[in-house]
């Protein structure tokens, strides 16, 4: 359920035409129902209440500013992976207890930057505090923010907390390119090596290892490898127990589901229902849960507005020439992804009522919506039954709200989108479309490197 729908045949978002928005804007265009937004951020928290989790939204998946503010206001805290996604939480206004920082690569700088140091970040000024958690991804990585944590007098109770990401080798049935959780992946360690974790580091005064984190891919459209991930981890935290080693704090990461399909994810109520009844009693007995959730929120928030520039037949084939390709949403050139794809003024007969590949109506269509590009890899989708379109229409390519901008590229060179937030009745542009002057501007104003 989101915030997008047709009236008399023409596209809204919330109470905004898309139609009269995108002759303002201009195109390619992301565009978010705050709306839809609050209610995925709720849904999750109304489902999960007896865990009274920490719910971090995953930066990565949609980082515009004006979105980190909104849920932040709502409750939410961030789950960042690199300084700059910190350093957009830390903007956004969210205080750093509510922050977790995952990622298998931190650099020095961007350790000392989340342990509230001055890194050579070009650090936010107003905040300096030490995030909530790190999630730690090696051993070499566990030493290395422990000495920074040290250097900065950080030690006992105002040492960092960090969770241990286990990879609890369960598959979460995704694509090859967005499962972490199977044995071979790069993320986390092993159970058998978390338990050699605890014995080395579980002791450490200036990062006290008192977590455990687990994510097994995304998105995850069945709860059942939840369920077999979390087993195995709270038998870890037993047996860690049985050793003197206490885990206060599960992250449970991201990876559900989000209905690109219309019906095809499991909602927030059936996750729930399945891991709710794991988490409970501990959770009464001091157990401190945290989430990371990224696309169940934000995908169905957001849609991509692009222009049609040209039909053309070559063979058998009709191509949707649009001015939004790869570039602009990678996730079909790079994972086969599906998104829905429909024109933004239809006739009514055209008024689609489900978001399927083929929604059954009459005189569709097949063609391949492809973008400018020169890659034959740059489409959005291939034969898909569309309304007859015409250049100068356009296009509204759903589910885009997450991974979408966040994974944007200047790809022959294009300038990169404009974002716009909906609330009710009010369009604001929360990121201005590039111009020809940003795309230049780091090597107009290159300098020389100093040697
Ligand atoms: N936590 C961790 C440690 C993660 O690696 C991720 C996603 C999340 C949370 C959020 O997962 P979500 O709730 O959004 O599923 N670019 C891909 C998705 C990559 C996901 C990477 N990690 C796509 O477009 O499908």
């Amino acid at each position: 359920m989101d915030h997008f729908h047709y009236r008399d045949g023409r596209l809204a978002c919330e109470d905004i035409d898309l139609g009269t928005l995108a002759a303002t804007t201009g195109t390619p265009t992301y565009v978010y129902s705050s709306a839809t937004l609050s209610l995925h951020y709720r849904r999750l928290a109304e489902a999960f209440a007896a865990l009274r989790p920490m719910i971090c939204f995953s930066v990565k998946s949609c980082p515009n500013l004006a979105v980190l503010g909104l849920l932040g206001e709502l409750g939410a805290g961030m789950d960042v992976v690199s300084g700059g996604e910190l350093r957009r939480a830390r903007m956004a206004g969210v205080p750093p207890e509510r922050i977790v920082y995952a990622g298998v690569g931190k650099t020095d700088a961007e350790i000392r930057e989340a342990l509230g140091g001055t890194g050579s970040l070009n650090a936010h000024p107003h905040e300096r505090r030490s995030i909530g958690v790190f999630n730690i991804e090696s051993e070499p990585e566990f030493q290395t923010i422990a000495a920074i944590s040290k250097s900065m007098g950080l030690s006992g109770g105002s040492a960092p907390v960090a969770a241990l990401r286990v990879n609890p080798d369960v598959d979460p049935k995704t694509h090859a390119y967005t499962t972490t959780g199977k044995k071979e992946t790069k993320f986390g360690v092993d159970l058998e090596r978390a338990r050699a974790f605890f014995r080395r580091f579980g002791r450490d005064q200036h990062l006290r290892l008192t977590g455990l984190h687990v994510h097994i891919g995304s998105p995850v459209m069945e709860v059942q490898p939840f369920v077999e991930a979390l087993s195995k981890v709270l038998g870890l935290i037993d047996e860690l127990a049985g050793e003197g080693y206490t885990v206060d704090t599960l992250d449970l990461g991201g990876g559900f589901g989000a209905d690109y399909t219309t019906g095809a994810s499991p909602a927030a109520a059936d996750y729930a229902g399945a891991i709710v009844p794991l988490l409970r009693d501990r959770v009464e007995q001091g157990l401190r849960i945290i989430m990371e959730p990224g696309r169940t929120i934000a995908a169905n928030a957001g849609v991509l507005l692009t222009r049609v520039l040209y039909v053309k037949e070559s063979g058998a084939k009709k191509f949707i020439v649009c001015d939004a390709g790869m570039n602009t949403l990678m996730r079909p050139a790079l994972y086969g992804s599906f998104h829905f794809i429909w024109p933004a003024d239809v006739a009514p007969q055209h008024v689609p009522e489900s978001r399927a590949a083929d929604p059954g109506l009459p005189g569709l269509e097949s063609a391949d919506v492809v973008g400018p590009l020169c890659e034959t890899g740059d489409f959005l989708a291939k034969d898909r039954p569309l309304p007859p379109v015409a250049r100068g229409d356009l296009l509204a390519v759903f589910s885009a709200g997450a991974y979408g901008m966040s994974m944007a590229s200047r790809y022959n060179s294009h300038p990169l989108p404009a974002e716009v937030l909906v609330d009710g009745a009010h369009a604001r542009l929360v990121r201005r479309r590039e111009t020809y002057d940003d795309l230049l501007a780091h090597e107009v104003d290159a300098e020389s490197v100093g040697l």
